[in-house]
């Protein structure tokens, strides 16, 4: 059970908000390196409900700073990006990644530039993505080892998607392994697939069980199922602080993959997904006798970018057209929802339920563990900094992250589902080595 006022502390990330804070002593992943060209325009970037403005000099390197201008606060994102510096249109200062004042030419000599900074945030760049970190620069830790984010950009598939609703609720959609079963594969009979498809033990067992802990990144589940030939198929999920997710939508030795639920502001979530091209996806979407499965489409329906604070990577579908859904299939049950698409999917039930979810209105029953504790370990983590300055997890020691790991695999039935998992964590492929990136 949640309390309007602990719904309140988890959702709510503006500064001064207890989750805000938490939130600002991490990297953040912000946008794509392609959205940025050395001297072209501005980029209006909403973050932790701040209106930045992020751009690329001269020289290559990434600004990300508060959007207006410290003299009379005019929007740098009408500013001229020229020589290694963005220049305010209205009276001509010109400031560097850094919000180093360079150049105040209104002011008659002696001018005071440097007395004037812009508010600057510190920026990398790291598998294709530009990361923030918008606390205290002396604050910034170093960069988290989550695997896939350690790779470079050359061996991942990088995808941006914009969601109309908090981040929590969003973020929640992915720890939450009992929707499987109904919302993407409801309409799914366990003896049109093949038996070589993984889907038919989802489809046989809606209900799974599973195990729900702590862990040293976040929170961790183990849902397990009985399988052929007395095996065991377990699926791992984890939880990563503050807004990270792992499915177990892949083979597990192979699945170096990342999910990031960021919050623009309290009503708009950017999704950035970094998946290793090496991993093996796990769903068969394809039925024995060889057609498609329907309702499994892959891949995003975006609109076109616009310059809008809201403008980048929004989908097509969303509540202006009921998310697509087709009330024709889903009554004849070729696809459940009714919404083709397992992202679209995800998209509406977690956008329908409003813009920031009322949490007094839920009935969280036991299959909703992971989420309840996963919440419990965000406020418990946000509190300890607030009342006692303690540094929530990956910020001393990054290297935690390296440890987890989302996926299936099977077993001969065990009772220490954290042993099962260390054993396959030992022998998995690992193609991000680890190390102590510097911030
Ligand atoms: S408001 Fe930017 S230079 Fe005056
Ligand atoms: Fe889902």
């Amino acid at each position: 059970m949640t309390t309007a006022a602990e719904g309140a502390e988890l959702t709510r990330v503006g500064p001064g908000t207890v989750m805000g804070e938490l939130m600002r002593r991490y990297w953040i992943p912000a946008a794509m390196s392609s959205e940025l060209k050395a001297d072209g325009a501005p980029l209006r970037l909403m973050l932790l409900g701040e209106k930045l403005i992020a751009f690329r000099d001269s020289a290559g390197r990434v600004g990300v700073m508060d959007h207006r201008c410290p003299h009379r606060c005019a929007s740098l994102f009408l500013g001229r990006n020229e020589e290694n510096g963005l220049r305010c249109i209205y009276h001509g200062w010109k400031f560097d990644v850094a919000g180093n004042c360079v150049d105040m030419p209104s002011v008659p000599p002696p001018d005071f530039k440097q007395k004037v900074k812009a508010k600057a945030y510190h920026a990398v760049e790291r598998a294709g993505v530009v990361w923030v970190h918008m606390g205290e620069k002396a604050e910034a830790p170093p960069f988290p080892e989550i695997e896939a984010a350690l790779l470079p950009e050359s061996e991942l598939t990088v995808i941006f998607g914009q969601r109309s609703c908090n981040y929590l609720q969003a973020m929640e959609g992915d720890i939450d392994t009992s929707h499987f079963g109904f919302l993407h594969g409801g309409h799914v009979d366990a003896s049109e697939l093949a038996e070589d498809n993984l889907l038919r033990y989802t489809v046989q067992n809606r209900a799974p069980e599973y195990y729900v802990a702590d862990s040293e990144w976040g929170t961790t589940y183990a849902a397990y199922r009985p399988a052929d030939d007395g095996q065991t198929y377990w699926r791992f999920a984890n939880f990563l602080m503050p807004f990270w997710t792992q499915t177990p939508q892949g083979e597990f030795p192979y699945q170096v993959d990342i999910r990031a639920w960021v919050p623009m502001d309290d009503t708009h979530t950017m999704f950035v997904h970094l998946s290793w091209n090496g991993r093996k996806r796990a769903i068969g979407t394809v039925k024995k006798d060889g057609s498609a499965l329907s309702g499994f489409g892959f891949g995003h329906r975006y609109l076109p970018n616009t310059t809008d604070w809201y403008g980048r990577w929004r989908l097509r579908d969303n509540e202006a057209n009921d998310w697509g859904i087709d009330r024709a299939a889903q009554h004849a049950n070729t696809i459940y929802s009714g919404i083709d698409n397992i992202h679209m999917q995800d998209q509406a039930v977690t956008e329908s339920m409003g813009a920031i979810t009322d949490h007094t209105l839920e009935h969280l029953a036991p299959s909703d563990r992971m989420v309840a504790r996963t919440r419990r370990r965000l406020l418990q983590a946000a509190r300890a900094l607030r009342d006692r300055g303690t540094l929530p997890p990956g910020i001393e020691h990054p290297e935690v992250f390296y440890g987890s790991r989302g996926g299936f695999f099977f077993t001969q039935p065990r009772t220490d589902w954290r042993e099962l998992y260390a054993e396959q964590l030992r022998v998995a492929v690992r193609p991000a080595e680890k190390k102590q990136a510097a911030g």
